[in-house]
């Protein structure tokens, strides 16, 4: 990876009023969290999302596709946030009210990484919430069946995350925009670039005027809206990158 193109990278970091952060699965891979998309080791590789990530599924299979949630959050409880999040959150604290992060990730390593504020497009694997609830449901109160169930009407409990064709969090996503819309650099760590609207953001924040950086080691769908590209790991990148 030629320095000059890191050093550029770097001055714009520095110089910027306002710095837009995207993070995909990338950014956990070296914490032991599998991504999605890659050959051999991604969940997608392993597992049919259309099986697993979708209200049909989970209607269809709700015990199966509960179980697998519950494996993945055994397995994000199992790892810690890695230097690439640290670095991030670190960067964050220093610059106070100019640094935006929006997330993919489902795994809440940000958080435990110490970021505050994260905008989570996708959910959180830790969280709960109804699959069409009566409005009194109460996940403290639920019938012992599997996947747990309302007492009062039956709605299971899901895991609260985006599945494939239901929309993202509004409120999120409109922050996300916005911060895309005023950011003078947006900084893409670890993704493929390959799921909307997420996928957006750094082409809108360029429309606006802004820097975009990718950091992966392999190319992605997002190298061409780039003004630099740093092929290597998150956790070999960032805490040079953003080394105060
Ligand atoms: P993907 O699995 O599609 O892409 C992960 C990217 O991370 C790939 O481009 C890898 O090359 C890169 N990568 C792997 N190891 C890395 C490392 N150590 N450092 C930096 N980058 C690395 O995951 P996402 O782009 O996050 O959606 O996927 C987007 C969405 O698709 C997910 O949020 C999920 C999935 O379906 C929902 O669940 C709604």
């Amino acid at each position: 990876m030629d320095a000059s193109t890191e050093s550029l990278a770097r001055q714009w970091l520095r110089a910027a009023r306002h710095t837009l952060i995207l993070t995909g699965a990338g950014v956990s891979a070296e914490s032991g969290v599998p991504t999605f998309r890659d050959a051999l080791t991604g969940l997608w590789a392993r597992f049919d999302p259309e099986d697993l990530a979708t209200e049909a599924a989970y209607r269809e299979h709700p015990g199966l596709v509960w179980d697998w949630y519950e494996m993945r959050r055994g397995m994000v409880r199992a790892v810690a946030p890695n230097p690439a999040h640290l670095a991030i959150a670190r960067w964050a604290a220093a610059h106070p009210g100019t640094v935006t992060l929006v997330t993919q990730n489902v795994d809440g390593l940000h958080q435990q990484a110490g970021s505050e504020h994260v905008i989570e497009l996708h959910g959180n694997l830790f969280r709960n919430s109804w699959l069409h609830g009566c409005g009194r449901c109460d996940a403290h109160r639920t019938d012992t069946t599997h996947p747990p169930s309302c007492t009062a009407c039956g709605a299971l409990l899901r895991p609260a995350v985006v599945w494939f064709g239901e929309d993202l969090p509004r409120v999120a996503l409109y922050r996300a925009q916005h911060a895309a819309e005023i950011a003078d650099v947006c900084l893409v760590v670890g993704t493929s670039g390959l799921v909307y609207p997420a996928a957006g953001l750094p082409g809108q924040a360029k429309a606006a005027g802004a820097k975009v950086i990718v950091v992966n080691p392999q190319p992605s769908a997002l190298d061409a809206t780039a003004d630099a590209v740093l092929q290597m790991s998150a956790g070999d990148c960032l805490p040079r990158l953003l080394a105060m």
